[in-house]
């Protein structure tokens, strides 16, 4: 069978605001830019978005991007790098006025600069008074991104391959990425994108849990294709609750409601952050925030009649601030819940939100990997850029904020490598049938119905089983017993069903493809969580409560094969300020 080929220069997978980003860049560069996204690309997870990204624009308090370098690095509990934190501190400001000129509709102070609210984890004077850092646009700042970049990439002659999946990357003998294997969702259609260069954009994987802020489309896809090739994924075992889900539910309450004024309170009605975080309180750093409210509800200070969840209040802010900048989650709530929360509390639990780790690079979006002969080297003609790459900005804990800055700073910063790459590489390496044979083999796989369980029924049983054995508190023989399950419905996936009465046959094989993906992604998140014998910023494990830099200052790293955890160094020292020491991390 011989399968149709595209070619392009660059082939980026995913649009959601790193895709995006980048291949906007490489567009304007007159580049031949293919955008493949298994949805429509404002429907990726961007769109989602809410609270803002952060840039030391000091619109509001006294800022600059040193002390929002430090701010990251404190949050990372020291895990992330200095160079490329320090890079994307610098670059902040910039990327932030680039999305006014292209008519992002951000939010106003009277004096018409850009509004900017305060997040958790920020400060002044590197840990002094509360800093004001987050650029929003009320509080649907992603929904503004997503669709302004999307028009431009229009305007820019971006090639858009909507409603198609990619299978897998196809290689050459000496390593080279030449491009992918897709796949049309509607027809089942097979095609090879042929591309000098490959980004994958493909955001995060909390679907693997149960409850969780994740769109249905955020399955580790990319991770799974790296995993898939060879690549390890760095830093699994660090996946961030976000602390006000809606308990029950799992839909982000952006921090943006405690930003503005909205506080947290237990069942007795108290107001317990201080008792964890005196200074920043509400606004501590989320895996802060999260364990107070799972200790509360643990020691049985917990709401409701089960005790089950925390309220989080903002009626005291009055109608008009609610209604002005929460616009956003009034809707979710009123669909939700049925409360308007400028009348009645919102009942809240931590719930799975970011995927710190996923496939490492270097700040030019190269995909890096450890070599024998030497510490690393680039996957030639493959970059990765947002929540599916570990850059390591965030490290073992991500600050409210710093995603949507994360994808428009290495979207950009990719593309501007690609440049280069594009230059020195102007012709198209031969793609050997061969190649694209090996990636057939497995979309051929799922060329059967199957008799067992179906697709959802396997799914679900899996992200229980994370939410029960990776969630917020950690220990050796939950996480054991979490492995052992996953590993047997693991065994189960290739005899899955793929049919029932209400699916097409090929919806069903997009998602068993994306449980394969979602199987990948939680196995690798539960042996680096496994394999990391302390707690640092999300990975808290109450059999090592300690952070210990002395054996754990470094990366992880797991591999499909054998399912091997290596280990890399952190790079501590920035690239033109002197390294921040790891610290007591109080707030
Ligand atoms: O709470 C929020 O609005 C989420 C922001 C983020 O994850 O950066």
């Amino acid at each position: 069978m011989t399968i149709p080929r595209r070619k392009f220069d660059t082939l980026v997978i995913g649009a959601g605001g790193a895709g995006l980003r980048a291949a906007l860049e490489l567009s304007q560069a007159d580049a031949r830019v293919a955008v493949v996204s298994k949805v429509f690309p404002t429907r990726s997870h961007t769109v989602a978005a809410q609270g803002g990204v952060n840039a030391s624009l000091a619109n509001v308090t006294d800022d600059n991007w040193h002390w929002h370098m430090f701010d990251t690095v404190k949050g990372s509990d020291y895990l992330g790098d200095q160079d490329a934190i320090e890079y994307m501190c610098r670059e902040a400001p910039r990327v932030v006025y680039e999305l006014e000129h292209i008519g992002v509709p951000f939010s106003r102070l009277e004096n018409g600069k850009i509004y900017q609210r305060p997040f958790g984890g920020q400060s002044q004077n590197f840990g002094g008074d509360q800093a004001t850092r987050t650029c929003a646009a009320a509080d649907r700042t992603g929904h503004a991104i997503i669709h302004a970049l999307y028009q431009q990439n229009i305007a820019a002659r971006t090639h858009f391959f909507d409603e198609y999946f990619s299978v897998d990357l196809i290689s050459d003998d000496d390593g080279y990425i030449l491009g992918a294997l897709v796949v049309d969702i509607a027809t089942g259609e097979p095609l090879v994108i042929e591309a000098k260069t490959t980004l994958i954009a493909t955001g995060g994987a909390a679907q693997i849990f149960r409850t969780s802020t994740n769109a249905h489309i955020n399955t580790g896809d990319g991770m799974g294709m790296a995993l898939r090739a060879g690549i390890p994924l760095q830093d699994m075992e660090f996946f961030q609750f976000h602390p006000t889900g809606i308990a029950g539910k799992g839909m982000l309450i952006t921090e943006a409601a405690r930003g503005e004024g909205g506080y947290l309170i237990n069942g007795n009605g108290e107001r317990f952050m201080p008792n964890y975080a005196p200074k920043a309180k509400d606004l501590a750093s989320r895996d802060v925030v999260s364990r107070a409210i799972a200790t509360e509800i643990r020691e049985g200070r917990g709401c409701g009649p089960d005790k089950d969840h925390i309220l989080l209040k903002v009626d005291h802010l009055g109608k008009d601030v609610v209604h002005k900048r929460l616009p956003g989650i009034c809707d979710l709530t009123r669909s939700f819940l049925n409360i308007d929360p400028a009348e009645q509390p919102i009942p809240v639990f931590p719930t799975a939100h970011y995927t710190m780790g996923g496939i490492p690079t270097n700040r030019f979006g190269q995909v890096v990997v450890p070599v024998s002969s030497g510490p690393e080297e680039e996957v030639p003609g493959l970059y990765a850029a947002g929540e599916c790459a570990c850059v390591s900005i965030h490290g073992a804990n991500r600050l409210g904020g710093n995603s949507l800055l994360d994808i428009l700073v290495f979207g950009r910063s990719s593309a501007n490598h690609i440049m280069e790459y594009l230059a020195e590489n102007q012709h198209h390496r031969d793609l050997p049938e061969s190649a694209v044979e090996k990636t057939m083999q497995r979309l051929q796989r799922w060329d059967k119905k199957g008799e067992g369980e179906s697709v959802a029924s396997l799914r679900n049983k899996l992200k229980l089983v994370m939410e029960e054995h990776c969630g917020v508190f950690r220990t050796e023989s939950v996480l054991k017993e979490g492995l052992q399950k996953v590993v047997e419905l693991e065994k189960r996936l290739p005899d899955v069903r793929l049919t029932d009465h209400s699916q097409q046959f090929n919806t069903a094989r997009i998602e068993a493809l994306e449980l394969e993906n979602l199987m990948d992604v939680a196995i690798a998140t539960i042996c680096a969580a496994l394999g990391r014998k302390e707690s640092r910023g999300a990975h808290s494990r109450i059999d090592y409560p300690e952070r210990n830099d002395v054996n754990w200052l470094k990366h992880s790293l797991f591999y499909k094969k054998e399912r091997q955890l290596d280990f890399k160094p952190v790079h501590t020292k920035p690239l033109s300020v002197e390294t921040f020491p790891p610290k007591e991390r109080v707030y």
